[in-house]
């Protein structure tokens, strides 16, 4: 009985630490998006400026996966023939990957596309 009590107890634990990595997660997308890709990207995702892409909708770049998308926020980007490059860490050397983790979880929420 005590027993079984405990476990329930762990896993109910368990379920709400999870719950609020992903809420903080989502908190530290928005503020990384809104400290930094936002001069680029735009607060809807579609882009502020020539040569950056139109992030938004399900079948967009995001649905991209996500080790490619990592890689390219990481080191920068440019595609072939596009007048401006993505710059490594959105220009902001100080992002960790984890942050980037953490905005590419905001922008898939926020710009819908499924996580
Ligand atoms: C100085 C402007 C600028 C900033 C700041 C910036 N980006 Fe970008 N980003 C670009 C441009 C330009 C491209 C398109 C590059 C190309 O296709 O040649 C791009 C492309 C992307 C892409 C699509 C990559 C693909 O597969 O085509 C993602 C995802 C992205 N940026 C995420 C971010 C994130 C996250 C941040 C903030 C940490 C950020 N960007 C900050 C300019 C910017």
């Amino acid at each position: 009985m005590t027993g079984t009590r405990l476990i329930m107890l762990a896993v109910m634990g368990l379920a709400y630490a999870s719950l609020s990595v992903a809420a903080n997660d989502l908190a530290r997308g928005a503020e990384v998006f809104n400290g930094t890709c936002i001069a680029c990207h735009g607060s809807d995702g579609s882009g502020n400026l020539p040569g950056v892409p139109d992030l938004t909708g399900s079948k967009g770049l995001l649905s991209t996966k996500d080790a490619v998308l990592l890689k390219r926020m990481v080191d920068g980007f440019q595609s072939p023939g596009s007048p401006m490059a993505m710059p490594p860490r959105g220009g902001d050397p100080g992002l960790t990957d984890a942050d980037l983790k953490a905005v590419l979880k905001y922008m898939r929420k926020e710009f819908k596309i499924a996580p």
